[in-house]
C-alpha cells in the first residue's frame, strides 16, 4: 500500500543551546503508524546515550526529554500521539508551515521531494541531575537546596563547544529505521465495498441512510486478524486510497442475546446502522450546542467533534464468499432471520490515536476536572434538555486526531444513548425503515447499551451541574438540574 516515508532529523538541546556533540540523528519512518507505536524518541536516545554516558554517569531516560521542533518550538499540543502522517500534515500545511518548516534548510541525504521534519529533543537537565543526585545520596533525605545551578554546571562543557551556525549538523548518523512496521506485516485480503449515503435533516437531526442504486464499489485491503476488540466490537485495520482506516463489526450485542451468542449478519447490520445514527445525531446536537455557546459567548472547549463513520457492505467475490475478517459465511446468510439485511457489513472510520479519554460510562456520569471534562458534562446535560428529556448521551469518549484545517480535534466515538422507549423523535427514519423487522419490538431502543428509563435515571441522579450548565441556563430554580 502506498505508505509514505517521512524523514525525521533530531538534534539535542540542553537548556538554551544545541548540543552538537550528540550528533544529528536522522531516520525514515513509515507514516501510517502512530508516533507512540514507532517509539521514535526511545530510539534516538538509544543512539545518543552511547555518547552521553561517555561524559555523564547515567543514560538519559525517555521521561527526561521533550519533543520540540527546530528552534525549541513546541509541537501543536496533543499532536505527539497522532499517526505520523497526521503529525506531518498538521505541521507542514497552511500557516503552521511558516512556523515549523525551515525555509532554506537543506537536509543532508534528503532528496528534494522527500518529506522531512526538523526536530529537537530538549534534554531536561534538572530532572536528570535530580535523578543522578538522588541515587548518589540514597541514605540522606532529599536536599532542599536549589538545584537550578546544576543546569549551568552540567551544561558548561556543552556550551563551550563553539556553536557553528553555518553548519549546525556536524555529524549525521544516517539510519534507515529498521522495519518498524511489525504491526503492518499482517496478512490482508482484498475486498470490494459499497458505501451507504448518509443524510441528516438539519431541522430535526433525524438521519437517513440509503444504499446507492447504482453500485459503485471501492476496493480496499482488510487485515485478516483483528487489531483489537472492545466490549462489543472487533476492530480491524483497513487500507483504502492510501489511508489507514479501522473497520468494525459487532460480536456482542448483549441484551437478550446471551454473551457469547453469535451476532447474526443482520443484527450486526442493524447495530452498525444504529451506531452511525448515534454518531450523526451526536454531531447534530454538538452543532446546536456550539451554536448556542457562540451566541451566548460562553467559553467551552471547542475542539470536540463526533466521528463521521462510513457504513459499508462487502460485495461478494468471484468465489462467492465474504472476507475472512467478516466471519460471515453463506450458511450464516441462509439461516439469517432477515435475509434482506444479511450481508457482511462494516463501520469504517479513519484510524486515530490509540489513547482514549473517557468522559462518561454507560451508567456513570462523573465530574471530570478541566475545561474538556466540564464541556462534555454540560454537553450531556444539553442533549438531555434539547431532546425534551428523550435522550441521554452515555459512554462519551474521545481520541485526538488531526483535521484538514490544520488543527487538532477531540473525536467522540462509540457513543451510547439511553432513550425512554425508542426515541421516535430522534430515530424517526430509522424506525420507519426497520419497524417491520425490528428485533426488539417490545422495547425498541437506540441500540446496544440502551438501558431505557434506568439509563436516563442514572444520568439524572449522577449528573452534577457545573458552572457551564449555569451559564447555559440549564439549571432550574432549585439549583439542581432535576429538583433533588
Ligand atoms: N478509529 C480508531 N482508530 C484507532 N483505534 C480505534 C478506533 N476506533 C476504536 N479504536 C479502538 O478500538 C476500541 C474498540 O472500539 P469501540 O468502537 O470503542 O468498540 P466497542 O463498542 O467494542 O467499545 C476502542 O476502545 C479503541 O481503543
Ligand atoms: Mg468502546
Ligand atoms: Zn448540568
Amino acid at each position: 500500500m502506498g505508505v509514505r516515508l517521512i524523514w525525521l532529523t533530531f538534534q539535542a538541546r540542553v537548556s538554551k543551546k544545541l548540543d552538537t556533540r550528540l550528533g544529528m540523528h536522522m531516520a525514515a519512518y513509515e507514516d501510517n503508524l502512530l508516533i507512540e507505536e514507532l517509539d521514535i524518541i526511545a530510539r534516538v536516545l538509544e543512539i545518543w546515550n552511547t555518547t552521553w554516558v561517555g561524559k555523564y554517569p547515567k543514560a538519559l531516560r525517555r521521561d527526561e526529554v521533550l519533543l520540540r521542533f527546530e528552534g525549541n518550538k513546541l509541537p501543536i499540543p496533543g499532536s505527539d500521539i497522532l499517526l505520523l502522517a497526521d503529525f506531518y500534515r498538521l505541521h507542514t500545511t497552511g500557516a503552521n508551515k511558516e512556523i515549523y518548516v525551515p525555509k532554506t534548510r537543506k537536509v543532508p541525504g534528503g532528496s528534494k521531494n522527500s518529506h522531512t521534519l526538523t526536530l529537537e529533543l530538549l534534554i531536561e537537565l534538572d530532572a536528570y541531575t535530580d535523578r543522578i543526585e538522588d541515587t548518589d545520596t540514597t541514605t540522606s533525605l532529599r536536599k532542599s537546596t536549589k538545584r537550578k545551578a546544576d543546569t549551568d554546571a552540567m551544561s558548561a562543557p556543552v556550551g563551550k563547544q563553539p556553536r557553528n551556525t553555518s553548519n549546525p549538523f556536524p555529524k549525521s548518523s544516517f539510519v534507515r529505521a529498521p522495519s518498524s512496521a511489525s504491526a503492518n506485516v499482517n496478512t490482508t485480503e482484498t475486498i470490494s465495498l459499497v458505501l451507504a449515503d448518509v443524510h441528516t435533516d438539519a431541522a430535526t437531526g433525524s438521519v437517513e441512510i440509503t444504499w446507492p442504486a447504482v453500485k459503485k464499489t471501492v476496493v480496499a485491503k482488510l487485515e485478516v486478524d483483528k487489531m483489537m476488540s472492545g466490549q462489543t466490537k472487533h476492530v480491524y485495520r483497513l487500507f483504502m486510497d492510501g489511508t489507514t482506516y479501522v473497520a468494525k463489526r459487532f460480536f456482542n450485542i448483549g441484551g437478550d442475546g446471551a454473551p457469547g451468542r453469535r451476532v447474526s449478519p443482520s443484527q450486526n447490520y442493524q447495530n452498525l446502522y444504529q451506531e452511525v445514527c448515534r454518531a450523526i445525531q451526536g454531531q447534530w446536537f454538538l452543532d446546536e450546542f456550539y451554536k448556542l455557546v457562540r451566541q451566548r459567548d460562553i467559553e467551552v472547549d471547542m475542539s470536540f467533534r463526533f466521528v463521521r463513520p462510513l457504513l459499508a457492505k462487502e460485495v461478494i467475490d468471484d468465489l462467492g464468499s465474504f472476507s475472512l475478517a467478516s466471519g460471515v459465511s453463506q450458511a450464516d446468510i441462509d439461516s439469517d432471520s432477515e435475509p434482506d439485511k444479511a450481508g457482511a457489513y462494516w463501520l469504517i472510520e479513519p484510524r486515530r490515536a490509540a489513547s482514549v479519554r473517557r468522559w462518561s460510562g454507560t451508567m456513570s456520569h462523573p465530574v471530570v476536572a478541566g475545561q474538556k471534562g466540564a464541556t462534555m458534562s454540560v454537553l450531556a446535560h444539553f442533549i438531555y434538555g434539547y431532546s425534551n428529556s428523550e435522550l441521554v448521551a452515555a459512554d462519551l469518549q474521545s481520541t485526538i486526531a488531526g483535521t484538514d484545517t490544520g488543527t487538532v480535534a477531540d473525536v467522540i466515538f462509540d457513543i451510547m444513548t439511553h432513550t425512554p422507549d425508542g426515541c421516535v423523535l430522534i430515530y424517526h427514519n430509522f424506525l420507519t425503515m426497520l419497524h417491520d423487522t425490528d428485533v426488539n419490538a417490545t422495547r425498541r431502543n437506540s441500540g446496544v447499551g440502551d438501558h431505557g428509563q434506568e439509563g436516563i435515571d442514572a444520568f439524572i441522579e449522577q449528573h452534577e451541574c457545573n458552572y457551564l450548565c449555569k451559564e447555559m441556563g440549564l439549571v432550574t430554580e432549585g439549583g439542581g438540574s432535576d429538583g433533588d
